[in-house]
Order: C-alpha cells, then sequence, then structure tokens
C-alpha cells in the first residue's frame, strides 16, 4: 500500500533558560521590552506531523511519499527521511522562504515563550497531487494532515475528484479552522482520526451529530490518551482499544503521529483494525518514552513481545512476520 502523507513539515528548537521569566519582567515597563535571555541548552528536533508520520512509516519499511513545503534549509532533515526509507522527491522547495519552525524557551518554572514560524507551509496550497503521481508512482491513500487549512481543503478536494481514497486528519488545526472549512475536510473520509477535544469541537464547529460524522465516513478514530483509542463505524457499536503502559513518560511530543504510524503500517500489511488500533497504541507508547518524535527505532523483538504483554500472544505472533525486516 503505498501512503503519501501531507501535512507539516517542521524544525523544533527547543531552549532552557535556567532562571525565571518573571525575575527580568518589570512590571512597570511592559510599555517597551526588549529581554535577552541566556540559554545554557538547545534542542534542535524535526518535526511536524507529515515528517514524523512519514519517518515513522519509512522506518518500518513502507516508502511513504512525504507531500509538503519547506525552505532551502530542509536538505539536513531531507538526508535524514531519504536515510529512514522516506520518498521526498514530491517536496516542494520554496524560492523564498524558510521551513517552518517552532522556537520555544522553558524556563526554571516550567513557564513558556514560544513562536511558530510557518513560513513554506503556506506554499503547500501549490501542491497538486497529479504532479505528486506523475514522480512517484500510483497511490492507494493520501493522509491530510495538519498545515495550511488551504492546502488541507485542495488536496481533500483532488482525493475526491482523483477517486483516492483519504485520511482526515486535521488534529490541532481545527481549533483555527472556521466551521465551513472544517466541513470540506470530512465527507468522504475512509478514516477520521481525532482526539478526544478535537472530536468535541468538530461536533460543536459544524454542528454535526456523531451519527452525522459516521454517515460520511469510512471509519472514525479517536485517540482517548492513557486510555487507549476508540474507533466507531456507522453500522456497528463503538470499541475501544486499551493504550500499551508506558514505563515512562519521557515527552509526548508526537505520540499522535507515531499512532498513526502504527496503525496504517498495520492496515497496509492488511491486519485488521482491531490489530492496527493495537500497533497504533504501541508507537505511541513506544514515543511517550523517547526524547524527541524522530528518535525511536523499531526493534522488532521488543514491539513483538510488548505487544504480547499488552493485548495477548496472538497479538504479537500475528505482526512478527511484518516486523523482522523493519
Ligand atoms: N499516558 C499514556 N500512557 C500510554 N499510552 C498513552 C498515554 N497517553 C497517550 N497514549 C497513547 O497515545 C495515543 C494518542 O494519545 P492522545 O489521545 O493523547 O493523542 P493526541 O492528543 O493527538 O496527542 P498529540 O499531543 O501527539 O497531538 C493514545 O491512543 C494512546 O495509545
Ligand atoms: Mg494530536
Amino acid at each position: 500500500m503505498r501512503i503519501a502523507v501531507t501535512g507539516s513539515i517542521a524544525t523544533d528548537y527547543l531552549m532552557v533558560f535556567p532562571g525565571k521569566f518573571t525575575d527580568q519582567l518589570v512590571a512597570d515597563q511592559l510599555e517597551q521590552v526588549s529581554l535577552s535571555f541566556l540559554i545554557d541548552r538547545l534542542d534542535v528536533r524535526r518535526g511536524g506531523v507529515a515528517g514524523n508520520i512519514s519517518y515513522g512509516l519509512g522506518s518500518l519499511g513502507l516508502r511513504p511519499v512525504l507531500v509538503g513545503a519547506v525552505g532551502a534549509d530542509f536538505d539536513e532533515y531531507r538526508a535524514w527521511l531519504d536515510q529512514h526509507g522516506v520518498d521526498t522527491r514530491a517536496v516542494h522547495v520554496s524560492d523564498t522562504q524558510h521551513t517552518a519552525r517552532f522556537l520555544c524557551t522553558t524556563d526554571s518554572t516550567n513557564n513558556q515563550i514560544a513562536s511558530f514560524y510557518s513560513g513554506a507551509m503556506s506554499e503547500t496550497r501549490n501542491i497538486q497531487l497529479t504532479s505528486v503521481i506523475d514522480q512517484a508512482g500510483a497511490l492507494d491513500l493520501v493522509l491530510i494532515g495538519a498545515s495550511d487549512p488551504e492546502g488541507m481543503i485542495q488536496h481533500t478536494e483532488q482525493c475526491r475528484e482523483l477517486g483516492l481514497p483519504f485520511a482526515a486528519d486535521f488534529s490541532q488545526q481545527i481549533a483555527r479552522m472556521e466551521a465551513t472549512e472544517v466541513a470540506k475536510l470530512v465527507p468522504g473520509a475512509a478514516y477520521l482520526f481525532t482526539n478526544e477535544y478535537e472530536a468535541g469541537l468538530l461536533l460543536e464547529k459544524t454542528g454535526w451529530t456523531r451519527d452525522d460524522v459516521l454517515a460520511q465516513v469510512g471509519t472514525w478514530i479517536t485517540t482517548l490518551g492513557a486510555a487507549g483509542v476508540r474507533y466507531e463505524t456507522r453500522d456497528a457499536d463503538p470499541v475501544t482499544v486499551p493504550s500499551v503502559p508506558a514505563k515512562q513518560e519521557v515527552d509526548p511530543t508526537g505520540i499522535g503521529d507515531a499512532f498513526r504510524v502504527g496503525f496504517f503500517a498495520a492496515q497496509s500489511w492488511k491486519l485488521s483494525i482491531e490489530r492496527s488500533l493495537q500497533f497504533g497504541c504501541l508507537l505511541a507508547t513506544t514515543v511517550l518514552e523517547t526524547l524527541g518524535p524522530q528518535e525511536y527505532r523499531i526493534d522488532a523483538d521488543a514491539f513483538v513481545r510488548r505487544l504480547a504483554d499488552a493485548y495477548g500472544e496472538e497479538s504479537g505472533a500475528e505482526l512478527k512476520p511484518f516486523l523482522t525486516t523493519g
């Protein structure tokens, strides 16, 4: 199964300030702020939802096609993704803007000052899926992840026109979108992904009932944090799959993306929905236990053991043949 992953591609610059921001903010001088914090740690992490998801699918041997827009500064990130089995040929490189970046400084009391520069991401809307197919070959599924809202809508419409199955995965971007925009992303989706908060927001913004949503999509998958994941279709009762217990919770960045990786890898191996949800939960927990969204490795033996412990021997045994080459 050839999957194209559209969505944000970004680099996170995470800085740690050993003092307290509030010590430097003078209450009666807030009209003119000019502050500089001396940082003692900088972590640079490759991220963006499409970057994260394609990294995982590539690492599992699925050769995903990454679709998104970046700047001329993308070379190092591209080399990393190429090394991990991602087809990056269809990535659009902007002539004028840098790759999106998230700059965040955290102080000793966990207060944060952050900025997000979307940069080249707005050029995602210039990418035509027909050109992606010309370059990368036929596609079986397009995941429409969070990115430039206009680009998300256009890619969804192109999927419908081309008769290409697609997954609606707007995640946090729904908070910034108008109801009319959100409503364009859902109809006809083979899969719809939300977390619980986004599920509520979807109903609130569109005025749809759960049944209205289910009438428009194949499968609706809602992640429930530590409580696992629920999946619903119009003809059956909802099913909940528990999460894989985490040994330690190190960094939640990218757990939702990792869930999609496991889910779609198992779907492409023709495993059942329930098995795919279990593998999604395992990948999510793996990322929760790792610092950074793209720093985990595929450890076939450990994966099989953990699936067996969490969901029974059969679960591990069914996934084993696909993991040994990963
Ligand atoms: N504390 C936890 N322990 C074990 N697994 C967890 C925990 N929190 C989340 N997960 C796993 O991660 C999946 C996705 O979690 P969640 O619903 O929080 O996604 P999200 O809100 O989209 O996350 P993101 O911050 O990446 O956007 C869950 O379905 C579950 O499998
Ligand atoms: Mg999410």
